[in-house]
């Protein structure tokens, strides 16, 4: 189900208390405007968002995203880099199966026999033969809730990538500039084009099975002790794992932004 709240000083305490970053390109202000989310919302924090339209979904801890358009329904994991310009393909109510894709098929709910002017999309009077109508009909369309995109932990998705409803984007995946994902993404790949194929493996399939099992993402990075940025990626699965088995560090489970709480903080 999805929620539209206007944003007012209790919900703006509430991002702040959850260190979570969100600012609306289009309003460059989130905090003049709305917020709509879903009611699986789930934003855990040190969170950065440029957001359009005040469209938020459920992030990870560390995770960032610019300019982004993404449907309330997007999963995105932990210590993603989604670069600008990324958008999910948009709903249409196109049907391919109907005599005509045009949506003089649809039934038009704006379209006010008087006004041959006012038509589906509000300026071009292609609803204006209605006026005429001899009998024709309209039918609804029936419009089903899409599958939500889902991205792993560690992703980095590069700049104007598009991707369809449904997809899952694997743990570690990389995508390329200009993408378009349209089927799922194994972990550890890096892929492009369109439509976006595997190009290569970050790593071997030894250590991205080592990896997956690891899923070091759980853990807070800043208590990972005697791991450095850049050390080889065996050295590093070694020392978190040792971390992990000698109990000195353990999964970091903040408190999350949810839906339940933005809604408790709107005004009703
Ligand atoms: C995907 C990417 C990370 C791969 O970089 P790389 O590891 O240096 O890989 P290579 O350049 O060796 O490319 C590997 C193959 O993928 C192809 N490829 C790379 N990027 C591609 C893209 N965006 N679209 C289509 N094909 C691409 C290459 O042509 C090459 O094909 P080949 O094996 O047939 O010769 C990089 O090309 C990219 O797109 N980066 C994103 C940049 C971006 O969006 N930045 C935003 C700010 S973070």
């Amino acid at each position: 189900m999805k929620h539209v709240i206007q944003i007012n000083d209790r919900i703006k305490e509430l991002f702040r208390k959850h260190k979570i970053f969100v600012q609306d390109d289009l309003q460059y202000n989130i905090f003049s405007g709305t917020v709509i989310f879903d009611e699986t919302l789930r934003i855990e924090p040190y969170v950065e968002l440029i957001i359009t339209g005040g469209i938020l979904w459920s992030m990870g801890t560390s995770s960032y995203g610019m300019s982004l358009q993404l449907p309330v329904n997007t999963q995105v994991g932990r210590f993603c880099c989604l670069a600008r310009d990324i958008k999910a393909f948009p709903k249409s109510d196109h049907h391919g199966e109907r005599f005509s894709m045009s949506p003089i098929t649809v039934q038009d709910q704006t379209y006010d026999r008087g006004n041959a002017t006012r038509s589906h999309y509000g300026f071009i009077p292609i609803s204006a033969g209605f006026e005429q109508s001899k009998g024709f009909l309209t039918e609804p369309t029936i419009s089903l809730d899409e599958e939500p995109i889902v991205i792993g932990n560690d992703v980095w998705i590069g700049e104007a990538v598009r991707i369809k409803p449904g997809v899952h984007i694997g743990n570690g995946a990389a995508i390329g500039y200009g993408s378009i994902v349209t089927k799922d993404i194994p972990p550890y790949t890096v892929a492009a084009g369109s439509p976006a194929v595997a190009r290569k493996q970050r790593f071997s399939d030894s250590i991205i099975e080592r990896l997956e099992k690891l899923a070091w993402w759980q853990y807070p990075y800043w208590d990972l002790d005697g791991v450095r940025g850049g050390m080889p990626i065996e050295a590093f699965i070694d020392q978190v794992e040792k971390l992990a088995a000698e109990e000195k560090i353990r999964p970091y489970e903040p408190e999350p932004l949810t839906a339940r709480l933005l809604l408790d903080a709107a005004d009703n």
